[in-house]
């Protein structure tokens, strides 16, 4: 396995307009992506940043795990995505060194992806998604 790229860093806003301004001011940056994910709850928008992206991640409905995080630890970093080539033999890897797997096989992410998180417990505290382009 390959780590390529820190695909995306996700930050959970509670509102994603006023999070995409705010970047606008501040950094003078752009919206990349924009993005609703049903099966997540959550609506996405993607800031480019070289290869990578700044993900400003807003929860769509109250049982959101985004709802949940931000209602407990309020806005802020959420989790960091690590681009792999292969995201099946990534996560086995993982699994194998000790994480813990929220996601037991690959499944879709958004911009087409195939992605897969990997429990804070187990991987430093960190939440990981694996994502495959
Ligand atoms: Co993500």
């Amino acid at each position: 396995m390959q780590l390529t790229e820190i695909d995306h860093i996700a930050i959970a806003v509670n509102d994603l307009d006023a999070a995409v301004a705010y970047y606008r001011e501040a950094f003078g940056a752009g919206v990349h992506h924009r993005e609703t994910v049903d099966s997540d709850g959550v609506e996405e928008a993607l800031i480019k940043v070289a290869d990578s992206y700044i993900q400003l991640t807003a929860a769509t409905r109250p049982d959101s795990p985004i709802a949940k995080f931000l209602e407990k630890r309020g806005e802020g970093l959420h989790h960091v995505g690590y681009r792999v080539d292969d995201c099946a033999e990534a996560l086995a890897q993982m699994v194998a060194a000790g994480a813990t797997p929220i996601d037991k096989v690959p499944r879709p992410g958004s911009r087409g992806t195939t992605v897969a998180f990997v429990h804070p417990k187990g991987s430093l505290g960190t939440l990981i998604e694996l994502v495959q382009e």
